[in-house]
């Protein structure tokens, strides 16, 4: 069993360089199946969730070589629809995608039932809205969600009734080469489905409007192969924005968009941390109190959910009463027992998590409950003189590219170590 041990109470000071962003690289990866040809990805982010993606294209008769760290080239003339492996496709919320990516290649899909992070019942009934508008026979069963389009795919109107990254995501796949112009309504806007659109323009398909409400789709006959670059990671930004701020560090985070950082920007400002913007950077640093602030998570351009459990740390150490509300995810509160392990004074009525803050959290033994709740439990090791010590620690690995080398780079005395199961049953 792998766990991090942190030994905190020093400011992070120095330089992080943000990695390729996980949610493009993963609907990116995936849609290049459509292309029938060879794509060159560049930026891509060395963590768990990436090569679980290129190992299930690997699986599927895509011929997968990595040109370097950061880029790979994928070949998917050779690839087969419908055998995408169970145990790696639940492991992965992303690998819906598969089922938007061979739907729209070969009309038709057959992948298992998604899993990934655990916040509750993360349905999927929007995407198979999705399918059914345009064309396919969609069933559930065994564990597998089949879809089929005899006739082919046809453009057509779909109208999300909840805004959804992944849902729109697999709209636009099944959709780029049906006949005819699709229109999604009430589309998500998060740069993640910006990029994927313009990773498959690049590749000849025609799709307007992503990052609005309302995007269009024109099909196109064929999508030729390209070479493409994934934008930064703003959530791995984000994360170490908090980092700076929790550990009254000074830290430039390099390889950012700014924009994409706006509302976590204006919360932390608000909190009374100083940030510098640049052309591709932040300077983020914290020598006064923080604040307490209120926060509610809302799709983009709102504050980010994947920064929730992040900005519950930063919550734990503001004087006063902070509120925090997930209006997103059913049931993303867990981290929050583990906070109170180390102290922190938190109450959750219904979707709001109550912050009476101000109090130094104390070292303890605690769980990486999900990726960002992993993250947000070193950020809150990290500000802790003494030690902490966070076990399933393969969620943050999912998300997260060498957090453990790039936070020592910036002075955090942070170490992975293996136990043996023996010794983890003597350490419970
Ligand atoms: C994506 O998940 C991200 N994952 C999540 O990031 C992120 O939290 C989420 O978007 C929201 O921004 C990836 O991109 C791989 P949704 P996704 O479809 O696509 C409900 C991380 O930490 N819904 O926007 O699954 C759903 O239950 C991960 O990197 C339906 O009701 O999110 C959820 O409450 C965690 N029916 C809400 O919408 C559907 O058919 C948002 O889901 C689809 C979704």
């Amino acid at each position: 069993m792998e766990k991090l041990i942190v030994n905190g109470g020093t400011p992070l000071r120095g330089k992080v360089q943000i990695s390729g962003m996980k949610n493009a690289a993963l609907p990116i990866i995936i849609a290049s199946l459509l292309t029938e040809d060879v794509c060159v990805i560049e930026n891509l982010p060395a963590i768990i969730d990436v090569s679980l993606a290129l190992n299930i294209m690997e699986r599927m008769g895509c011929r997968i070589r990595m040109l370097s760290a950061d880029t790979v080239e994928i070949d998917s003339r050779g690839a087969v629809g419908g055998i995408t492996p169970v145990e790696l496709v639940s492991q992965m919320r992303a690998s819906t995608y598969f089922m938007g990516a061979e739907l729209g290649r070969w009309n038709e899909s057959k992948v298992g039932y998604p899993g990934g992070c655990d916040f509750g019942v993360r349905a999927i009934d929007q995407h198979i809205k999705a399918f059914e508008a345009l064309g396919a026979e969609v069933s559930v069963d065994g564990g597998y969600v089949r879809s089929k389009a005899a006739g082919g795919l046809r453009g057509t109107s779909i109208y999300f009734d909840v805004v959804t990254v992944g849902g729109t995501i697999n709209a636009m796949l099944a959709s780029v080469k049906a006949k005819g112009t699709t229109v999604i309504e009430n589309a998500a806007h998060e740069p993640h489905i910006v990029d994927t659109a313009n990773f498959l323009n690049t590749c000849g398909a025609h799709i307007t409007g992503a990052g609005t409400d309302t995007i269009k789709i024109r099909g196109v006959e064929k999508l030729h192969g390209c070479t493409y670059a994934i934008i930064p990671d703003m959530i791995e930004a984000g994360t170490y924005m908090i980092a700076a701020a929790a550990t009254s560090g000074a830290l430039l985070i390099s390889n950012v968009i700014p924009k994409h950082l706006e509302s976590i920007s204006a919360k932390l400002e608000e909190m009374g941390v100083l940030i510098e913007e640049y052309d591709d950077s932040v300077y983020v640093t914290r020598s006064g109190k923080l604040n307490h602030v209120n926060v509610k998570t809302l799709p983009y351009p709102g504050f980010p959910t994947d920064m929730q459990p992040q900005m519950g740390v930063l919550m734990c150490l503001a004087d006063g009463m902070s509120y925090l509300s997930e209006t997103v995810i059913e049931n993303r509160f867990k981290y929050v027992n583990e906070l109170q392990r180390m102290g922190a004074n938190i109450r959750v009525t219904g979707h709001t998590a109550i912050f009476d803050g101000g109090a130094p959290l104390t070292g303890a033994k605690v769980r990486a409950v999900d990726l960002r709740a992993g993250a947000a439990l070193v950020i809150a090791g990290l500000t802790i003189p003494g030690i902490t010590e966070i076990s399933e620690i393969d969620h943050i690995e999912r998300g997260y590219e060498n957090i453990v080398g790039k936070l020592t780079n910036v002075g955090a005395d942070i170490r992975k170590v293996i136990f043996s199961d023996s010794l983890a049953a003597d350490e419970a």
